[in-house]
């Protein structure tokens, strides 16, 4: 079975693309994304039933704002929900002890441009 933070690490993927196809307005392909991480959420509830830090019941309302964006192929909205998202795995990372896990929206200069580009790891 899968440990948390793989399916983290997964889900961080996830976010990062999901994030690039929005940005050049690849709907399709941010649809597909989406439902991934929603795909790994349910794994993770799956997985640790009993664990608060897998009650990922948080995930859902910005999960939804981005569906209703992508519909809408409507970037404004996107950007939104995005940041709403993101906003909720660094408040789940705080409440569990991981506050020093940052997500943030991915980097596009040349330097901080990787898959990982949407994690900070300044430590501030
Ligand atoms: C309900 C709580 C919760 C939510 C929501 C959540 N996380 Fe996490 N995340 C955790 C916990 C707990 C860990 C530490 C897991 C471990 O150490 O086994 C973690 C770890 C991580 C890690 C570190 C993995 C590693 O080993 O380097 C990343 C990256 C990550 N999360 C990304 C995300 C992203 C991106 C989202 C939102 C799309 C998200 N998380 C939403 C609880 C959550």
């Amino acid at each position: 079975m899968p440990r948390l933070n793989t399916l983290m690490m997964v889900t961080q993927l996830g976010h990062f693309k999901l994030w690039y196809a929005g940005a050049v307005q690849n709907w399709p392909l941010a649809n597909y994304e989406l439902a991934q991480i929603r795909a790994n959420i349910v794994d993770a509830r799956k997985l640790y039933p009993n664990k608060s830090e897998s009650n990922m019941s948080t995930m859902t309302p910005p999960a939804d704002d981005l569906d209703d964006a992508i519909k809408a192929k409507d970037s404004a909205k996107f950007v939104k929900a995005f940041a709403k998202l993101t906003a909720t795995c660094n408040s789940c990372h705080e409440a569990t002890g991981v506050g020093f896990i940052k997500i943030r929206d991915p980097r596009l200069s040349p330097i901080e441009t990787s898959p990982f580009s949407d994690e900070s790891f300044s430590g501030k």
